[in-house]
């Protein structure tokens, strides 16, 4: 079954959205396997969003991720990695469509609440990057 890797950020949970949110996917039929709340380090930071370093915005993404904790989770379910995205909104709250996560909780183009991986692929580079991190084995 396709999993996918989203990250309740630290904007998010500082403002106590982890049930809200994990409610949306629930009740979008996703099945949540695994939960974790953990404080993000650089290392793992800069393997997350490795496609980013560089670009101007990497610094200040990679002080907030890493300023309180997020909660990781992984998803299951049938096509999740796209039902995700499409739940989660545009990257840019401000133009995320009505009924997003982001729509509704985010805050800016860097606090927007929520992470979901990009593809299927993405989504197994990114469960194993975390993997360690968050203790998930199965
Ligand atoms: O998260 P998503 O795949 O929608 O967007 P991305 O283009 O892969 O960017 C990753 C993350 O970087 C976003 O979710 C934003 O939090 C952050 N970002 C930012 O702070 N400023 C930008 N101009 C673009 C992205
Ligand atoms: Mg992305």
């Amino acid at each position: 079954m396709e999993r996918t890797l989203v990250i309740i950020k630290p904007d998010a949970v500082a403002k106590k959205l982890v049930g809200r949110i994990i409610s949306i996917y629930e009740d979008n039929r996703l099945e949540i396997i695994h939960a974790h709340r953990v404080l993000a380090n650089r290392e793992v930071l800069e393997k997350h969003y490795e496609a980013h370093i560089g670009k101007d915005f990497f610094e200040e993404l990679v002080e907030f991720m890493s300023s309180s904790e997020m909660v990781v989770l992984i998803l299951e379910g049938e096509n999740v990695v796209e039902i995700v995205r499409e739940i989660n909104g545009s990257t840019n709250p401000a133009k995320a469509r009505p009924g997003t996560i982001r729509y509704m909780f985010g805050e800016g183009l860097t606090k927007n609440a929520v992470h979901g991986s990009e593809s299927v692929q993405v989504a197994k580079k990114e469960i194993e990057i975390w993997r360690d991190l968050i203790r998930f084995e199965n």
